[in-house]
């Protein structure tokens, strides 16, 4: 075991008065490394974060903040030397494609990305004896798309050579980030309501969101209550389409959108949202969770 190991200091302890297990948690400050800062997931976490941790963030193309240290994670000699120069207590990874379009034509490049740099950053957490947490997708339960497989594969490494790990699982996600790029569910709806566009969604595919910040929320208990090891599946209880949700959030500023069919139909994985109930995460339903999106948007 290495001295920083001996050394971490310890986040809390459990204890027990009658039936109830409580965890005390001591105020905890890690020097966490994030990379994929400048992504949608990674800008919020970001922010949620640096508000505990001391927060280090990295880009590949886009330097939303003057701090970030850029970094291409196809370049394992690029990545050591940031672990060497830095010395994290915690790996945040959130740089990956994130979506199963991205693979089309590009195998190449994303299998570098979405599966090869994983490997690069867990096979260091041995040697630098970093916690590992990964962003990962309700897809990694699909092989039937490279954005899956890589998921997976991913997973399957860290549950294998790390030593300390937290795996999140988000669906599609839904919330205020910093960073609002590219053609996401929730900057569309953003992008309607700020700049009054009228917009067409899809109303065939049915999933169940996760609220971005309930991935902030998982990571700030898992490092308080120093439990690692995990794999959490973060989404709220209820079934919903792209569309109905962007009508529910547009009406209340005064605007609707059309529903549009695009036959999508995938595999509905509902399991009750227990992890949801695991970390008494709030909002926990789907009114609170439009609740709290409507406000975001408002601030
Ligand atoms: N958004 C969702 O609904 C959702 C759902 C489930 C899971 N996730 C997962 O959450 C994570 C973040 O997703 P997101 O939607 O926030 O992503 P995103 O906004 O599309 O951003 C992807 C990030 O990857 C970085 N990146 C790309 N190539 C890179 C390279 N060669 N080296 C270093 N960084 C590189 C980009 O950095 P630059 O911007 O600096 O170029 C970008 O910030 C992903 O792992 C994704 O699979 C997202």
């Amino acid at each position: 075991m290495g001295l920083k190991k001996l050394f971490m200091p310890m986040a809390g302890f459990r204890y027990r008065v009658g039936a109830l297990n409580i965890w005390r948690c001591y105020n905890v400050n890690m020097k966490i490394l994030l990379i994929g800062a400048s992504s949608y997931v990674g800008g919020r976490l970001f922010a949620d974060l640096s508000k505990q941790h001391s927060m280090l963030g990295t880009y590949f193309q886009h330097p939303k903040n003057a701090d970030f240290l850029s970094l291409d994670i196809t370049d394992q000699k690029a990545i050591t030397e940031i672990v060497v120069q830095q010395k994290p207590d915690i790996i945040i990874h959130a740089a990956n494609y994130a979506s199963r379009k991205d693979s089309v034509n590009n195998e190449t490049r994303f299998a570098k990305i979405n599966w090869e740099a994983t490997k690069i950053l867990v096979d260091l957490s041995k040697q630098y004896h970093y916690k590992f947490i990964f962003i990962s997708s309700q897809a990694a339960k699909f092989l039937d798309t490279m954005y899956g497989r890589c998921k997976h594969d991913s997973e399957e490494y860290i549950k294998k050579n790390c030593s300390e790990y937290l795996i999140i699982r988000p669906s599609v996600v839904y919330g205020m980030s910093p960073n609002l790029n590219g053609d996401k569910p929730f900057i569309k709806i953003v992008s309607t309501i700020r700049e009054k566009l009228p917009q067409k969604v899809d109303s065939s595919w049915l999933f169940q969101p996760t609220y971005i910040g309930h991935i902030s929320q998982v990571i700030s208990q898992t490092i308080e209550k120093n439990i690692w090891n995990k794999t959490v599946n973060l989404f709220i209880n209820t079934p919903v389409s792209q569309f109905s949700i962007a009508r529910d959030i547009v009406r209340h500023f005064g605007l609707e959108v059309a529903a549009e069919d695009l036959g999508k139909s995938s595999t509905l994985v509902v399991d009750n949202a227990v992890d949801l109930a695991n970390y008494d995460l709030s909002p926990n339903s789907y009114a609170d969770l439009i609740e709290i999106l409507v406000a975001e948007i408002k601030v």
